[in-house]
């Protein structure tokens, strides 16, 4: 039996933004985000063609938008988006956003 101290230590240290999952979910935007979205959120590829996903590293457009809303749109997707429900838990949807996407809008671009 685990003890509820051993319990509560476990959720502790599930809930600590982990360097090796924070690189996976970086690995995980890069393989199944990027195709759409440009490997540095944009929308563009390497050679400036539009791929087709929205610009997700528009600070402006970022800012403004409800959180839970994004989260369900990776999710469940969105207009010619398909949802990842099946790849993703809501919490590394929200971490994907969080983490990756969000750092992607605020970094600055030329
Ligand atoms: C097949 C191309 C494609 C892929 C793959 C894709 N997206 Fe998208 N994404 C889009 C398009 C197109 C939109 C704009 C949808 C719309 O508003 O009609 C979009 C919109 C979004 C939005 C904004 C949603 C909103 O509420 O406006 C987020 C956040 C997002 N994508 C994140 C992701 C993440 C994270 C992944 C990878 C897990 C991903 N996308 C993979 C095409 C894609």
């Amino acid at each position: 039996m685990i003890s509820r101290a051993a319990a509560l230590l476990l959720l502790a240290f599930s809930r600590m933004p982990l360097t090796a999952e924070v690189r996976d979910l970086k690995a995980f935007f890069q393989e199944r985000c990027a195709v759409c979205h440009g490997p540095d959120g944009s929308g563009r590829g390497a050679n400036g063609a539009r791929l087709g996903g929205r610009n997700l590293a528009e600070a402006r457009w970022l800012a403004k938008q409800e959180e839970s809303e994004l989260v369900a749109a990776i999710l469940k997707g969105r207009g010619a988006m398909p949802g990842f429900r099946r790849q993703l838990s809501e919490a590394e949807a929200r971490r994907l956003l969080v983490e990756i996407i969000r750092p992607l809008a605020t970094r600055k671009r030329s």
